[in-house]
């Protein structure tokens, strides 16, 4: 059992992934849901969150973090994500609001009585750099951070970086070289484990869950189609494929370094296979990641009718 918290900027493939957490409450232990500025603004990714909760009826509590990097300014990218950053869906407004603690110390009070923590990092990583400029302490205390990010070959946001990790950097190299262990999702293996277009038809129906990842694919699959692709990542899926299933994934240990600067190469990840405390995930199957996506609806949609 994972005691987890889940830090995102939902976000299409960030409630996707949520969703499959929910669906296995035998495998994590969800102490709540931090949001950080990044496929857009604070104030949308945490209604995003908000309104799906709602719609669901659950009651995870939600904590706001980081409005900004650490050190640029970070622009929203409505062009994967749309203007509310989850186009599609249209959900009732959350009466739930997010706590008044902030996500930061939020960490901490979690961290102090815990140490077999693991965060599922789904966004740029401004809100651990903070806690960990704050709480070094946490260092000792994080159990494993397992993070969509980076990319080994070329990047989806310049040439080399991918955008969560170019979003905030500074972020990033202060997260990477904290000697925390650190399993990195790149864009290759997200490539290798997304889902075929025509796969999607199977959530074209009016189950709550099904009827909810159909809305949200509505907008998340004309990146791909205006592209001509059969197939797309959901990106922020494949960290919680690796958590409850790691032999699906072939990875390498190493060193990540991250580049902060430099049009082409800000936010890049540098990856050296050898001694150090990063796994780099590399490959997957992907029918077997998209079983346990298919089944983890399947189990929402009879949970929540
Ligand atoms: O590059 C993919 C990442 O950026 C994912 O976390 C996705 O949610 C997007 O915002
Ligand atoms: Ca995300």
């Amino acid at each position: 059992m994972y005691k987890t918290i889940i830090d995102c900027d939902p976000g299409h493939d960030d409630i996707m992934a949520l969703l499959t957490i929910l669906a296995h409450e035998e495998c994590f232990n969800v102490l709540g849901i931090c949001t950080v500025a990044g496929n857009n603004t604070l104030e949308k990714v945490t209604r995003n969150v908000l309104q799906v909760e709602e719609y669901l009826g659950l009651n995870i509590p939600v904590y706001k973090g980081a409005v900004k990097p650490l050190v640029l300014d970070g622009v929203p990218q409505p062009a994967g994500h749309g203007e509310s950053g989850m186009d599609g869906p249209i959900l009732p407004q959350p009466e739930m609001k997010a706590q008044d603690l902030s996500a930061i110390d939020f960490y901490k009070e979690v961290l102090r009585k815990e140490d077999d923590l693991t965060i599922i990092a789904l966004a740029p990583l401004t809100n651990l750099a903070i806690l960990l400029n704050e709480y070094p302490e946490a260092r000792s205390k994080i159990r494993q951070i397992v993070l969509m990010g980076g990319a080994l070959n070329g990047g989806n946001i310049n040439k080399y970086a991918e955008f969560n990790i170019w979003h905030d950097p500074h972020a990033a190299k202060i997260v990477f070289d904290s000697g925390i262990d650190i399993v990195m999702a790149p864009l290759e293996v997200c490539y290798a484990g997304g889902i075929l277009i025509k796969e999607t038809e199977r959530f074209r129906n009016e189950k709550r869950v099904s009827k909810l990842v159909d809305d949200l694919f509505s907008f998340y699959l004309r990146y791909a189609i205006d592209r001509g692709w059969d197939k797309t990542a959901i990106f922020d899926l494949i960290p919680v494929l690796y958590l409850l299933n790691k032999d699906l994934f072939i990875s390498k240990k190493g060193k990540v370094d991250i580049i902060l600067e430099g049009e082409d190469t800000q936010g890049q990840t540098v990856f050296v296979e050898g001694e150090g405390n990063h796994t780099v995930l590399i490959d997957t199957d992907r029918k077997a990641c998209m079983k346990i996506f298919f089944d983890a609806i399947d189990t929402l949609d009879l949970r929540y009718q």
